[in-house]
């Protein structure tokens, strides 16, 4: 399909080439457009050029103005302020670029980045045997959400799902399924449910042991070298683990609606076998130096209490690996086995400093350079409502399935509530796609680095910026086109246009400059916000313009056109978060 230049690029464009033949050494500068409410655009960057040339930034706007030709693209401009342009847009330049995107269904006319890299994307990383908490929920949400920003702008991406599947606590667990054989069913015969009940009996269990039998540690501990040299019965017993843990991860990631495909989950376990050799090459190229026994890496500027400067540690004195050897070892993976031109983790901000010492590290080997680079999307913590770190009453982690199952049962009360002709099957159906939503929603529209409050009253209210007013403007236009019966929506470029179908227009318009900029920029919020203010300038648009009883049948058909192009973009932009838009509500 035809991909669509942006209103903004065109008027940018022509603005740039009226700048250059004004000023032939301006070739190339910057005009500076911004959207504007008291224009569709203004351009600021003359200013600064007048300022480089010493001439009077007015007399210069005017010029630039003197070479515009205005017409199909710009109806109007205008010198303002202290020289500013301020650029209207003919109405027939908006209807015929939505028209050309409607006819491209699939992108809405949005290009695909020509020079698109790999980005290798680490997120939603739970832990074997641990219960998944509400911690798990930003990194799973926030990473779909970019990874589906990313794949839309042309980038190949790839998902590593680090799990933590090794370390010492293996040893407890394996010791104790092996004194106590069939406490795990096989993966095939449970469900989620299940599986995390047998898990946590388990570890409650081997856990009550290792604390109060001096032998069975000594046994435990004894399994950890097993399992580190790789003895045969040992991992046969710890992929059980594994696997009843996967049968539990994907029955939530399921109800995320989140789609995580098996292949891509490489936890810890996959680096065990290359971490010797990350040590010997670090330590090889002085990137890594010994210390009291350790093989460590030292920081200028990371220090601790008493200044002491504080190290990562590659392998402990007792020949150990840990946390920091198997991200090191990951990240070779990546760079060598993957090709990846971006390394991008989505993992608690809490974790910050590791990385930054992993990437520091990498860095000095060459593993990271120009053409590689890595960036963590350190996300903030979820709140309770009170503002205070998520806890339940009894002062507990939440555990992350009854939080949605939570989220999901509000949210039938609200579709119950509004649309009475709906089956309990349909009312379930709609709660699903709601609750999850509004959760997904809730986290993915606040800055990602900073902490959010999760708030289930706000989040499925009808009024303001939720996922559930978006699904209902969405749901609200299928209503009204099949209100439409036969007439279909039909794009008019040469009728003139109302105040609020030039802003709708407008802002239609730059879906795909958002999406490339909020994914250029990891920055999910931007797209919610794009969004929130489409379905609130739709809401408007319906207000003064009457759609089935228009004047005339063109405006109706062009009004049609309109909602329908706001609904596919609606739709789309929802998808791209993992959102889904119900066609009824
Ligand atoms: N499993 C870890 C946790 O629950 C997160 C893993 C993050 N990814 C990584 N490459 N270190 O804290």
């Amino acid at each position: 399909m035809a991909s669509v230049t942006s209103l903004t690029d065109s008027v940018q464009q022509q603005l740039a080439s009226a700048l250059s033949a004004t000023r032939p050494e301006a070739a190339g500068a910057d005009p500076l457009l911004r959207r504007s409410d008291r224009a569709d655009f203004q351009a600021n960057g003359i200013l600064a050029l007048a300022k480089k040339a010493k001439s009077n930034p007015r007399e210069l706007a005017a010029e630039v103005v003197a070479r515009i030709t205005t017409g199909d693209l710009i109806k109007d401009v205008e010198v303002s302020g202290p020289g500013f342009l301020n650029i209207t847009v003919a109405d027939r330049a908006i209807t015929g670029n939505l028209a050309a995107r409607y006819a491209d269904d699939e992108r809405l006319g949005v290009p695909l980045n020509e020079n698109a890299g790999i980005t290798v994307i680490d997120y939603a990383q739970p832990n074997v045997a641990k219960e998944m908490h509400v911690g798990h929920l930003r990194s799973a949400v926030i990473g779909d959400a970019l990874r589906g920003m990313l794949d839309f702008t042309g980038e190949k991406t790839i998902g590593r799902h680090h799990i933590g599947d090794w370390g010492t606590q293996f040893g407890m667990l394996i010791q104790y399924l092996f004194e106590h054989p069939g406490e795990l069913a096989p993966p095939e015969e449970v469900d989620g449910e299940q599986a995390m009940s047998n898990l946590n009996r388990v570890y409650k269990a081997s856990r009550a042991l290792f604390d109060a039998d001096e032998e069975f540690k000594e046994r435990a501990r004894k399994r950890v070298v097993a399992l580190q040299s790789g003895d045969k019965e040992t991992l046969e017993l710890w992929q059980q683990f594994v696997d009843e843990s996967k049968v539990y991860f994907n029955s939530v990631f399921e109800k995320l609606d989140m789609e995580i495909r098996d292949e891509e989950i490489v936890g810890e376990s996959a680096y065990n076998e290359g971490m010797p050799e990350t040590a010997r090459l670090l330590e090889e190229m002085g990137v890594a130096v010994r210390s009291e026994g350790a093989l460590v890496v030292f920081f200028d500027d990371i220090r601790g209490k008493d200044d002491q400067p504080v190290p990562l540690i590659v392998q402990k004195a007792d020949g150990g690996f840990g946390y920091a050897a198997s991200d090191l070892t990951a990240l070779r993976n990546r760079v060598d086995e993957l090709h990846a031109t971006t390394l991008l983790y989505v993992v608690d901000v809490r974790q910050s400093l590791h990385f930054k010492m992993v990437f520091e590290t990498a860095r000095r080997a060459g593993w990271l350079n120009e053409d590689v680079t890595a960036h963590n999307m350190g996300y903030g913590t979820v709140l309770g409502a009170d503002g205070k770190p998520f806890k339940t009453r009894e002062g507990e982690t939440v555990r992350l399935e009854d939080l949605l199952d939570e989220a999901v049962q509000r949210a039938a009360e609200v579709v119950r509530e509004k649309a009475r002709d709906l089956t309990e099957d349909e009312i379930r159906e709609r709660a699903a796609q709601v609750g999850i939503g509004a959760v997904k929603y809730a986290d993915l529209s606040t800055s990602p680095s900073r902490d959010y409050k999760f708030d289930l009253d706000q989040m499925v209210s009808l009024n303001g910026d939720t996922s559930v007013y978006l699904q209902y403007a969405y749901a609200r236009i299928q209503s009204i086109l099949r209100k439409a019966g036969e007439v279909r929506p039909a794009a008019r470029p040469e009728l003139e246009l109302h105040e609020a179908e030039r802003a709708l227009g407008l802002h239609l318009d730059a879906f795909g400059d958002t999406v490339f900029e909020a994914a250029a920029e990891y920055a999910p919020h931007k797209l919610t916000a794009y969004l929130y203010r489409l379905a609130t300038l739709f809401t408007s648009f319906y207000d003064k313009c009457p759609v089935l009883k228009a004047d005339t049948p063109e405006q109706v058909g062009n009004r049609l056109f309109l909602c329908d192009m706001t609904a596919r973009t609606l739709t789309k932009g929802m998808g791209l978060l993992g959102i889904r838009t119900p066609e009824r509500l």
